[in-house]
């Protein structure tokens, strides 16, 4: 079931929209009331580093979602999952919502956080490299969420780091928490998207909007989609860039036998479309650079009724705010429920289980 702000309240099985932000709220418990969470799948996570969507196959994804959508539901702060760990939060480039919702995923399960907003107030002011600031966080925390300008930086902070690291954009590379926030917004959405055989008429056809080649949030969205291409009718990337994919996600998707299609042309699409993804801004190692902006959508666009639209966010003018009050802004669940989703990665990270309410987890084994 899924509401608008102005729909919730008609709507019995509707979920409350605590935020009173606008959009489409979908109801989390669609996700894990029938459906029992496989906690052995996700001890596999005990320990791990998470770096890249390729680690994940589509059974982790869905079980990784429903432990979000369990959190979303139910209030098991008292139960503190996180209490005695200390997660570094290492930022080497801005960010509004990564950072922020890891340090409030941390401190609302009674976990504390050292943080580096921007590289600039660490050694690396003065020169000192990041293997030695690995080396430094092995004694000053228990798992490290890092984002960084280079994509090598994940491989340069690991010669010496030995805690848990999480991915939480390194360049052009990937941002695999963002695709699994993208992929819990789509499957409470629409959650028979989970099955193994989806009809023809309740597959999707899926747009995206930027060049997965060297956005990494668009990267991790395209990789983690084609885990779930059973759910999948076509792929459309809408790109202004002659070679939007680069040879590895090309072969992904020729391999996936995915129908897709490459245009410059939104309109040529946009009233096919179910889901819609948009991004703007590639990072360039110095700079951004924002997508060209005939790529917009605004509440006039020719979206289909029931079309929606995710976003990583930040956004430029590529998303106008005209769309925010309707039915297709999926965007604010996508970015809310971020919170759910890097809690639920810490737990299984950090090998919090015993501390989660057994009287609350539904079919527990
Ligand atoms: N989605 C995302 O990565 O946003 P921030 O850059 O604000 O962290």
């Amino acid at each position: 079931m899924v509401t608008t702000k102005n729909e919730t309240a008609q709507a019995s099985a509707a979920t409350e929209n605590p935020l009173e932000s606008n959009g489409l709220y979908p109801n989390p418990e669609e996700l894990f009331v029938k459906d029992e969470i496989h906690w052995d799948t996700l001890k596999n996570l005990v320990g791990q580093s998470i770096l890249s969507v390729n680690q994940f196959d589509k059974k982790l994804v869905l079980e990784v979602c429903k432990l979000a959508a369990l959190l979303e539901a139910t209030n098991i702060a008292e139960c503190h999952p996180l209490d005695g760990k200390i997660v570094i939060t290492a930022f080497f480039e801005a960010s509004t919502r990564t950072r922020l919702s890891f340090e409030s995923a941390v401190l609302r399960l009674d976990g504390k956080i050292i943080s580096i907003p921007e590289g600039r107030v660490t050694g690396v002011a003065k020169g000192e490299s990041l293997a030695d600031i690995g080396e430094m966080f092995n004694a000053y925390g228990d798992l490290v969420v890092m984002r960084h300008t280079e994509t090598d930086a994940v491989k340069e902070i690991r010669r010496n780091l030995r805690l848990p690291l999480i991915n939480a954009g390194n360049g052009s590379g990937e941002h695999p928490t963002q695709a699994l926030a993208d992929w819990f917004a789509i499957l409470k959405w629409k959650p028979r998207l989970k099955e193994e055989v989806v009809v023809p008429r309740h597959q999707i056809h899926l747009g995206i909007l930027g060049t997965p080649g060297s956005m990494r949030a668009v990267n991790s969205f395209l990789r983690m989609s084609l885990l779930f291409k059973n759910g999948i009718r076509k792929i459309s990337i809408i790109s202004e860039m002659a070679d939007p994919l680069g040879p590895e996600l090309q072969e992904m998707l020729a391999n996936s036998n995915v129908e897709y299609y490459l245009t410059n042309d939104i309109e040529e699409v946009v009233a096919d479309l179910d889901v819609v993804y948009m991004n703007s801004i590639a990072f360039l190692g110095d700079s951004y650079r924002a997508m060209d902006s005939r790529f917009r959508l605004d509440a006039k666009s020719d979206l289909k009724k029931d079309a929606v639209v995710l976003h990583p966010l930040a956004r430029l003018d590529e998303l106008d705010p005209t769309l925010d009050g309707t039915h297709h802004n999926l965007y604010f669940t996508q970015a809310h429920g971020a919170v759910f989703i890097r809690q639920a990665l810490m737990i299984c990270v950090l090998n919090r289980f015993e501390r989660l309410p057994k009287e609350k987890m539904p079919h527990s084994n």
